[in-house]
């Protein structure tokens, strides 16, 4: 039990370092606008094709100008700005420092600042009720052990919609990941926790959820399992 929680807290300051340094670079290179490798590429556009799948789903919800959304695990803050862009207030949250500062300043320059409360912190940190949350590639790095424990969490904290990635268990990559043959090295990130789909929708149960619609993304070298979960009431 003692062992598991230094587990925890090991893996997330090893996250915060790796998303603070190397993961930084690599990541705001990928979510930027700069020339990257053809390997990077497919990685942009499978995770830009994600967002806009995600973004339409949201938009169905039709809910009003000024309605509140998470966007947990922000990163450079791609789509917290997207939808501060139409309308909502966004509280947007990363373990992260360096993407939060850089997610500031894209926000400043798309003039959307104002729409936007940004937090340096965890995901276990975050409390509060939206009118929706969302949560992009994120949970693929959090410990597979409390994985049903913060999806469900995070699942309880959205009124409306729940729109997340996960990476979907399959034992061909797993093998992949193993051998350390998924990516080339220099394009290698961190291990990637995979995901049962009965553990995902079991989280969304326990957080007063069901699945409503899902898409699996492959691109390359992106992969996603991109899920709306909707109350079960
Ligand atoms: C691959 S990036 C995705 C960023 C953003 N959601 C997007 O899709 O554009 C993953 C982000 O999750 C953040 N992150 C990872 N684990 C976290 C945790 N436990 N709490 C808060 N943020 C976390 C990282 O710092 C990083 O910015």
């Amino acid at each position: 039990m003692g062992k598991e929680i230094v587990d925890v807290e090991l893996h997330k300051e090893e996250l915060q370092s790796y998303f603070n340094g190397i993961g930084f670079q690599r990541w705001s290179a990928i979510y930027g606008q700069k020339e990257v490798s053809s390997i990077r590429k497919t990685v942009r556009d499978g995770h830009a094709q994600m967002m806009a799948q995600a973004e339409s789903w949201l938009m169905s919800h039709n809910l009003p100008k000024g309605a509140t959304i998470l966007d947990a695990g922000c990163g450079t803050g791609l789509f917290s700005i997207a939808i501060a862009k139409r309308g909502f207030n966004v509280t947007a949250i990363d373990i992260a420092a360096q993407m939060v500062e850089q997610a500031k300043v894209d926000a400043k320059r798309e003039g959307v600042a104002d729409r936007i409360n940004f937090n340096v912190g965890d995901l276990e940190s975050i409390s509060g009720s939206f009118d929706a949350v969302v949560c992009f590639d994120v949970l693929i790095h959090y410990p597979a052990k409390g994985f049903k424990q913060m999806c469900s969490k995070m699942a309880k904290m959205s009124k409306g919609p729940f729109i997340f990635t996960y990476a979907p268990y399959n034992s061909m990559l797993a093998f992949k990941m193993w051998i350390g043959e998924f990516f080339p090295k220099n394009d290698r990130r961190m291990n990637l926790q995979m995901m049962k789909d009965d553990t995902v929708n079991e989280s969304l149960r326990m957080g007063g959820k069901k699945l409503n619609q899902q898409a699996k993304i492959h691109h390359g070298f992106y992969h996603a399992a991109l899920i709306e979960a909707i109350p079960t009431r």
